[in-house]
């Protein structure tokens, strides 16, 4: 629906992916969305501007200084006569003259002049997007306010190279500009509300150079603030150190220690709805050293005095400021409904999502989870899943359970 009466521009550039550019305007087309292109010189070796304009049924610009072109409708109206830009495959190359402004074709100049914004679907050669240069370039369009699609890992065309660098599939592609679009169209089940949520581990210093720590990945905590993001919310995510992208769309505040990730969430509330997914260190040591401690020789160990951390969750269930809907997580190791029923009461919270951690189900930094729902009215059990799918799944419940 959300690509429905949409003018698109796309703008194709000179990597083999371009084959996928002819599929991607077919999907575009049927969802109903206006699709113009423009092909760089490069473009045009991969695939043609004939079968392109076929697909598209509009005509296909190529060049800067086509006279008829200029005088039909202008390389600068081109690029400001549409809702958004695609730019796929963006190549190596392509990134570098957009980061640098550079207008040395019509599509170049058409991107330096848009006034829609601009998605980028870059694709190449995995060493070409890992190399430094690149991922500069990608981080200076990024902060010139581009919004980046893939690339996605797999094999390349090339023979024998695998790695990161493919242009998504098509129809993954016309997800994410329906996300982007729903987004930025208010709209989503979310739309107008705060969604606060805490994700990974708390580090707890023993020194300057030592932690207690947890094996949380953040993995579940993330999914669920771009979910939330995805069905419309303003989203603030409070994460302790984890190895993850901060996702799209979310502000994301970085904190270390329980401590922090408590003074965090209360200066974010007050929040619609608050979902704590992060695995805060239940103790902290309690006089962390200045220096680091030292072995003095006699091999006894020094002693590591712990104190309870407050609880983030219930001092935020008991408080003032507490959301309509609020939910904690249960990791547990056995008896996982009934220790998740008593954290549901003691922590006055509206839902538990609890989760069997042993080791065994591989749920602690894995893909999957499976989890089991609880709140005043039952326990739903729900199947094993990708986490996505989980968060997405919990956004809307809630987000209904909201909105009831
Ligand atoms: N939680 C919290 N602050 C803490 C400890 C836990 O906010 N200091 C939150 C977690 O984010 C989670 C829920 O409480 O949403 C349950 O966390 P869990 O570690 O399973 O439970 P604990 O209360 O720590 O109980 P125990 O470790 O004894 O099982």
């Amino acid at each position: 629906m959300m690509l429905k009466g949409k003018r698109i521009l796309l703008v194709i550039g000179g990597g083999i992916a371009a084959y996928k550019v002819l599929d991607l305007i077919r999907r575009l087309k049927e969802r109903g969305a206006d699709v113009r292109a423009i092909m760089t010189a490069g473009g045009q070796h991969f695939v043609t501007p004939l079968s392109v304009g076929a697909l598209t049924g509009n005509k296909v610009h190529t060049d800067l200084f086509d006279l008829a072109d200029e005088q039909d409708i202008g390389h600068i109206a081109l690029s400001r006569d549409c809702d958004l830009i695609v730019v796929a495959p963006a190549t190596a190359n392509l990134i570098a003259r957009m980061a640098h402004g550079q207008a040395d074709e019509l599509a170049t100049a058409s991107l330096l002049a848009a006034a829609a914004p601009i998605i980028v679907c870059p694709a190449m050669n995995p060493r070409m997007w890992s190399h430094p240069a690149t991922q500069r370039n990608v981080a200076q369009i990024k902060a010139d306010g581009a919004t980046i699609i893939g690339p996605a890992a797999g094999k390349m065309a090339e023979r024998g190279e695998e790695g990161v660098g493919r242009l998504p599939e098509p129809l993954e592609i016309v997800g994410k500009i329906e996300d982007f679009l729903r987004l930025r169209s208010g709209t989503g089940p979310l739309a107008g509300r705060h969604v606060l949520v805490t994700s990974g581990p708390t580090l707890e210093p023993i020194d300057p150079v030592r932690y207690i720590a947890n094996r949380s990945s953040g993995k579940q905590g993330h999914a669920i603030a771009a979910a939330a993001a995805r069905a419309g919310a303003r989203v603030t995510l409070v994460s302790g150190p984890v190895r993850l992208a901060d996702p799209e769309g979310v502000t994301t505040v970085h904190v270390e220690t329980a401590l922090e990730m408590l003074a965090a969430v209360e200066a974010a509330l007050p929040a619609d709805i608050a979902i704590m997914a992060a695995a805060v260190a239940d103790w902290r040591v309690r006089s962390a050293a200045a220096a680091k401690i030292k072995k003095d020789g006699s091999g006894a160990v020094p002693p590591l005095a712990l104190t309870e951390n407050p609880d983030i969750l219930s001092t935020v269930g008991h408080g003032s400021q507490r959301p309509k809907i609020l939910v904690g997580f249960a990791a547990e190791t056995n008896d996982v409904i009934d220790n998740g029923s008593v954290k549901l009461k003691a922590k006055a919270a509206d839902f538990i999502v609890a989760n069997d951690v042993s080791p065994e189900h591989g749920v602690m930094g894995g893909e999957r989870n499976m989890v089991h729902v609880i709140s005043r009215d039952g326990v739903d059990h729900w199947p094993q899943m990708d986490k996505t799918e989980v968060a997405e799944r919990l956004i809307a419940l809630f987000a209904s359970r909201l909105n009831a």
